[in-house]
């Protein structure tokens, strides 16, 4: 794989993972992923970021670099926008080969240089605003705290406008021998667009208020490239990207799109066939719904699907005097990822005893959702309690706010 050139002297140098590895340790990437890294030459030579020993990577890695002719021994400066293991696995190897180059980081990511990699010669903390002169070619930090953990920071080149903008701003999806968003056609950008969603609502979302905070910070950039870790880089439309990460944060304060995200789990059917009656009222309303299965479909979607959506459902019985288990762990990660703002309904059945309503109803408290009252029933539902689902889910789709 070949470095492909964004600017005169600034190349990105990239690594795409196919693997059956999760990304994260948590999320599937069946598409794959890409590392991106870049090289910036001027007098002095600086590249952003590195990889680690995955699916290859540091071996693509090393390619990109000697189809321009270089070698890691000849690299002045490595610049580490954020320390997550993905991007620095291979810093030990690194030092090894080039024991000279000075590792700039912010505090925090230098205080992870030193944790993760017990290195401590050659570290530079930057200064947010301070800059790096290459001759011939000037970096310049920005402090971007929490896009996505607390060491990042986003580099800078004024020359070309170029933002070499870490996590935020990226996707899931392998890149192939293509790299540029003007060299992907729009069913392309299509699926990149649902990969990217689902890697911010999987990666990025806790973070909103800090995207928002950062996007706001650097809005006096003139920004022709938008040049992210993960991901096609962003040079005919950087705008599209930009706005689009926008939207992505406003979902997390407020209502996102018209739809609704239906999350069901049934034991023995009982609950299937309430929820059954619920669809039938969304379909009357005419607002579109996606189904997702607990536990046979992935969190990784549904957590993405959740997140584009004003409107939930949650359709699960009592197990054992509680929630469903499957859809505690759906629960659990919507709290922990901050999933806040939904209008929501919650239906199932229970059979010995309930519970899961009490369960359930401090997961309502912790993440704020506005719901309609929950529709439970005893064993299977009653031609009663098929009415007033039907009528629950019509209630829901049609009183769903959107941005
Ligand atoms: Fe791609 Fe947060 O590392």
């Amino acid at each position: 794989m070949k470095a492909q050139a964004i600017a005169d002297g600034i190349y990105c140098i990239h690594a795409d993972i196919r693997t059956e590895d999760y990304f994260e340790g948590i999320w599937p990437i069946p598409h794959g992923v890409s590392i991106n890294s870049y090289l910036v030459i001027g007098e002095k030579i600086a590249l952003i970021d590195l990889c680690r020993d995955w699916g290859g990577a540091p071996q693509q890695m090393e390619e990109n670099l000697h189809s321009l002719g270089i070698q890691y021994n000849q690299i002045d400066y490595l610049i580490l926008n954020h320390l997550e293991p993905d991007h620095t696995g291979c810093l030990g190897e690194f030092r090894t080969r080039n024991p000279k180059a000075q590792i700039f980081a912010t505090q925090k990511g230098i205080d992870l240089v030193k944790s993760f990699y017990k290195l401590e010669e050659g570290l530079h903390a930057i200064s947010d605003g301070e800059t790096l002169d290459l001759g011939g070619k000037e970096l310049v930090f920005f402090e971007t705290p929490n896009v996505h953990w607390p060491d990042t920071m986003m580099t800078w080149d004024a020359s070309s406008g170029t933002l070499f903008c870490c996590d935020a701003f990226g996707s899931y999806g392998a890149l192939g021998d293509r790299v540029f968003d003007d060299e992907f056609n729009e069913e392309e950008h299509a699926f990149y667009e649902t990969e990217s969603l689902r890697y911010y609502a999987n990666i990025v979302s806790s973070f909103s208020t800090f995207v928002d905070r950062a996007v706001k910070k650097l809005s006096p950039l003139d920004i022709k490239c938008v040049a992210p870790s993960h991901g096609m880089v962003w040079r005919k439309d950087p705008a599209r990207i930009i706005q689009r990460y926008n939207t992505y944060a406003s979902w997390a304060k407020g209502p996102a799109e018209k739809e609704i995200a239906v999350i069901w789990g049934s034991m023995y059917g009982n609950t299937k066939t309430g929820l059954d009656a619920v669809i039938e009222g969304i379909k009357e309303a005419g607002i579109p719904y996606t189904l997702y299965r607990v536990p046979d479909d992935n969190i990784s979607y549904i957590l993405a699907g959740a997140y584009k959506s004003s409107g939930l459902v949650i359709a699960m019985p009592t197990y054992e005097y509680a929630i469903f288990p499957p859809m505690a762990h759906v629960l659990d990660m919507f709290k922990r990822k901050h999933l806040f703002g939904k209008r929501t309904l919650r239906i199932g059945s229970w059979g010995w005893v309930g519970g899961a309503k009490k369960e359930y109803d401090a997961y309502l408290e912790a993440l704020k959702w506005d719901s309609l009252e929950s529709v439970e029933w005893a064993g299977s539902p009653s031609e009663a309690d098929l009415a007033l689902l039907r009528t629950r889910g019509q209630e829901l789709a049609r009183s769903l706010p959107h941005a």
